[in-house]
């Protein structure tokens, strides 16, 4: 099942009774996802780290949702793609669900489930598997991480400020542009979702486009005209001069700087984003070079609560995906090189040994550390070998002389010298300082 309702009936038949066949299954993963082998593994949590690493110096905390999540969640009027892509099914339960597409519905579920108790304003971050029904591009699948940092309940625009190192739009420009030709609020999101199209269908059916939701010829030539802009003060002459989205934006600017990124932003009239519930200004990050699709987005969205029927509250945030960042930094070749690293190898030399290597390891496990146990009789070549592999840094083999006076031969495999380990408490402390 994919996007857009789809064929309940066979969903809900459940999958075939194979008896007594042999299926040949394809090995690779549905389409569109990822399996994480360990090289892609190290990678993936290198890259986490790193997220919980920023998400730790801001002082947010970490909080998680479920993937499955109600469809009516992710339901918004405005005709955004997210809705076609959505993942959704009906449960046993006849209930409709959906994998989630992104935590930013699910972040204000929560928040206004937890209602008073909760303490603003709230620093929240997640990491979390989000899926979207997507055509697949460089860097868009159907399945992906997504580190999210949100600030609830600062109206400021110092929150976008800490938020942000990207580029940078107010969607307050449009609603002022729109607003001046009397156009309703209301089309406001539908006009939003049509501009974020703008670079992937031709300018002729985006004009057609937002013809059709009711705009006229001359708020499409201006909206268009605003949209090229790609500094401040130009925007600031066409729009002849205050409104609070100029007034934001260039607080931001200079909050920029006092933070420290001010090179690293810069203003960009055609950053609308695809989601409906943005309310004011809105950003994204890029490659210099330009040829990615996103590495990140978000905005403000102070009235998506009240859309679920709860209290508004300010709120701003970004989601940060985990496959362009890394298509990215492997194009540069910055990527780190993460191997394997398992401290000990322990083997036993003799079949008869495998319950003595077995209370080896579990010595060594006990000091906190960590021991690939050989787990049959293998030649010594294949345990070198092995050992490279897993970048162990030491070989521990039990065998019958030693072992009988309680005794391992201990190998430092970068210098190659060997020594005869007593396995007592002073033995495996001795062994522990040599690593540290
Ligand atoms: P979004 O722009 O739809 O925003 O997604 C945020 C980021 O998630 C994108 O910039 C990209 O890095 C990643 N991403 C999205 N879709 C895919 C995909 N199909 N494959 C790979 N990466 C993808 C949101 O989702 C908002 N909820 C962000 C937000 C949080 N706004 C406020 N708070």
């Amino acid at each position: 099942g994919s996007g857009g309702g789809g064929d309940r009936s066979s969903a809900l038949a459940g999958p075939p009774v194979l008896e007594n066949s042999v299926q040949k299954i394809d090995v690779n993963p549905p389409k569109g996802t990822r399996d994480f082998p360990p090289e892609e593994m190290r990678l993936r949590n290198w890259l986490f780290h790193n997220f919980r690493e920023v998400s730790r110096l801001t002082g947010f905390e970490e909080v998680d949702y479920p993937v499955l999540e109600s469809e009516a969640l992710f339901i918004r009027k405005a005709g955004e793609e997210i809705r076609d892509q959505l993942y959704c099914f009906e449960d046993r339960g006849n209930r409709r669900v959906a994998l989630r597409p992104e935590l930013t519905p699910s972040l204000a579920r929560l928040v206004i489930q937890k209602g008073k108790s909760l303490s603003l304003p709230l620093k929240w971050f997640a990491i979390g598997q989000c899926w979207r029904y997507e055509r697949m591009t460089r860097g868009r699948r159907r399945e992906h991480y997504q580190w999210n940092m949100d600030i609830i309940g600062v109206p400021e625009v110092t929150a976008e400020a800490e938020l942000i190192s990207s580029i940078v739009n107010s969607r307050k420009v449009l609603q002022e542009i729109l607003r001046s030709y009397s156009i309703s609020e209301n089309l406001f999101a539908k006009v939003c979702v049509i501009i974020d199209k703008i670079e992937k269908i031709p300018i002729d059916e985006i004009k057609k486009e937002l013809k059709s939701v009711g705009m006229p010829q001359e708020a499409v030539n201006e909206l268009l005209e605003v949209l090229s802009v790609k500094s401040l003060s130009e925007l600031e002459e066409i729009l002849g001069g205050a409104g609070e989205a100029i007034a934001e934006l260039k607080q931001l600017f200079s909050l920029a700087e006092k933070f420290g990124y001010s090179e690293w932003i810069q203003f960009d009239a055609s950053v609308v984003r695809g989601l409906a519930y943005y309310t004011g200004i809105v950003f994204e990050g890029f490659d210099r070079a330009g040829k990615l699709r996103a590495i990140c987005g978000g905005g403000r969205y102070d009235r998506l609560l009240s859309t679920f029927g709860g209290d508004d509250l300010p709120a701003c945030g970004f989601g940060f995906g985990d496959a362009v960042i890394i298509e990215l930094l492997k194009e540069k070749g910055i990527l780190p090189e993460l191997v394997p690293q398992i401290e000990n190898i322990v083997c036993a030399l003799d079949h008869d040994l495998q319950g003595a290597a077995a209370t080896v390891a579990t010595m060594l496990r006990e000091k906190g550390q960590s021991v690939d146990l050989v787990l049959e009789s293998k030649p010594l070549k294949w345990v070198f070998k092995r050992a490279a592999r897993i970048n162990a840094q030491r070989l521990i083999l039990v065998g019958n002389t030693e072992w009988k006076k309680g005794m391992v031969s201990v190998k430092i495999l970068s210098s190659g010298e060997q020594s005869e380990i007593k396995l007592d408490d002073a033995g495996t402390d001795r062994l522990q300082n040599q690593m540290s």
